[in-house]
């Protein structure tokens, strides 16, 4: 393939090791940077030890793992991961006080948070640093702590990613992070920094990995012969931890992450650019222009708040995801055609979008009876007999030969019905109770402008592939 002539500066189309050069020389760390990070290294780890010895906390050893310590991370998500790892027969509650403990005297300005279990995050010689306690375990299909296999993993990772794919780890991620799936937090369910490894350990380089992936279909099964995932059946991705193979690295990553990656694989490999590496920042559609898009489309669109509990992002998102699919579940079974739905995390309020071809219900609803001669056929009679005012017609026999009856509904507006099914539905658990204060559901006509409710505008009526144009 030939690089696009006459173009001065650098071809926004190219061969793919000329695209490929051109993003490294963005964003590959600077070599000063990477001898700084070696000594800091060193120092963290010296000075873990000796802090534990002064303070008489038991600490087996402590090892920079993750990106930091392979060279592997991006600038923008760059921190250092330092793994304190304790004897195995500490208690759970004494490994979280010494944990924290040992890693309040290494850091400056440290700060507390969750994950599975406390980790802090600081400084140190100018880096940020986390620090997370562990178990010092011999056997990494027996962890006892989501992150007791860290050090395996760095072992691994030391013994088979070779030194030239380290730049091929730092693409991938960077092509990955610009469609928005790199990271398995919850909030993106994308690729962890672990799979990107292994992928690039298993297919070489970043243009074989994609060659592969562009004929992926759902499920993905990558396991190596003999392992035996121990996985959820609807899992999008099967890749098995080398350290441990009953455990699948892929867990986090959702079937849409991976499925745009499986399709911007094939749009890449097809026009490779710089461009794919970097994608132009989201300018979601205004109010005035979802609104207009609304009317073009002849739907309507609901709008749920919720007042935002105060959860980590990890707890926060699946609850919020199963809020907005229960609530599209919900408008579906009263009897509403769901075109989408959409949901965003606000600063003070989750926000759940629903779009419907309409904004209510017919004013009659038909209840189905059963066929005369059966015991309750009476008793359905008898009952919509003496109905009176709710009946608008019948009960009535139809062509098949079964009783119905039409009857009036109380209630028709979509906002009020899911208002009043909001303390019923399956929400997950914090946003159930904070259901119970504050919720309500309101058309769109009827908001404000805010930021958020124009990103689950955007979300509800502005899809697209990441690299399609804007409409
Ligand atoms: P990170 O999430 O920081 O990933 O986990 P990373 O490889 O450093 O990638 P980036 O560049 O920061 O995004 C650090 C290490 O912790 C282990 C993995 O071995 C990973 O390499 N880990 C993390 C676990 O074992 N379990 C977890 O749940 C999370
Ligand atoms: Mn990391």
């Amino acid at each position: 393939m030939a690089s696009s002539s006459g173009s001065e500066g650098s071809p926004e189309t190219g061969t793919l090791a000329g695209v490929e050069r051109e993003v490294l020389v963005r964003i590959a760390p600077d070599p000063t940077l990477l001898t700084r990070l070696a000594e800091v290294r060193e120092h963290l780890v010296r000075r873990a030890s000796t802090e534990a010895n002064h303070r008489g906390i038991p600490l087996r050893r402590a090892l920079v793992a993750g990106s930091a310590a392979r060279g592997t991370f991006l600038h923008e998500r760059f921190d250092i991961d330092l793994f304190l790892l304790f004897p195995p027969d500490l208690p759970r509650e004494r490994l979280e006080t010494e944990g924290l403990r040992l890693a309040e005297a290494i850091l400056e300005a440290p700060e507390k948070h969750y994950a599975e279990h406390p980790y802090l995050r600081g400084r140190f010689e100018g880096f940020t640093v986390e620090a997370v306690p562990g178990y010092a375990i011999e056997d990494p299909s027996h962890p006892l702590t989501a992150v007791d296999r860290t050090p395996f993993h760095q072992e691994y990772l030391a013994a088979h990613l070779a030194p030239e794919q380290v730049n091929q780890v730092r693409l991938t991620k960077q092509f990955l992070r610009s469609l928005g799936v790199y990271g398995s937090e919850a909030k993106t369910a994308g690729f962890s920094g672990y799979l990107v490894e292994l992928l690039i350990v298993r297919f070489g380089a970043l243009k074989s990995l994609l060659e592969a992936a562009q004929d992926w279909r759902l499920p993905v099964r990558l396991a190596s012969p003999g392992s035996r995932p121990a996985v959820p059946e609807d899992v999008a991705m099967i890749l098995d931890d080398p350290v441990d193979p009953h455990r699948n690295v892929a867990t986090a990553l959702s079937a849409e992450s991976l499925a745009r990656f499986i399709l911007a694989a094939r749009e890449f490999l097809r026009a490779p650019s710089v461009s794919a590496f970097f994608p132009t920042p989201p300018t979601p559609i205004s109010i005035a222009e979802a609104k207009t898009r609304v009317a073009a489309r002849g739907t309507h669109v609901a709008v749920v708040r919720l007042p935002r509990p105060s959860l980590v992002d990890d707890i926060l998102y699946p609850q919020l995801r199963k809020a907005e699919r229960s609530l599209g579940a919900e408008a579906a079974r009263l009897g509403f055609d769901v075109l989408g739905t959409s949901s965003v995390a606000g600063v003070s309020d989750l926000w759940i979008g629903l779009e419907t071809a309409t904004p209510s219900l017919p004013n009659v609803r038909v209840q189905d009876g059963p066929p005369p001669g059966m015991a309750h056929a009476d008793a359905f009679l008898t009952k919509w007999k003496s109905a009176g005012g709710d009946v608008l017609q019948g009960p009535y026999l139809r062509p098949d030969g079964k009783l119905a009856v039409d009857v009036a509904r109380e209630e028709t507006r979509l906002e009020a019905l899911l208002s009043a099914a909001l303390p019923g539905l399956a929400l997950g658990r914090d946003l159930r109770e904070a259901s119970k204060t504050g919720a309500n559901a309101r058309p769109l006509e009827a908001l404000e402008g805010s930021p958020e409710l124009s990103e689950l505008l955007d979300r509800l009526l502005n899809k697209r592939l990441p690299w399609a144009p804007a409409r």
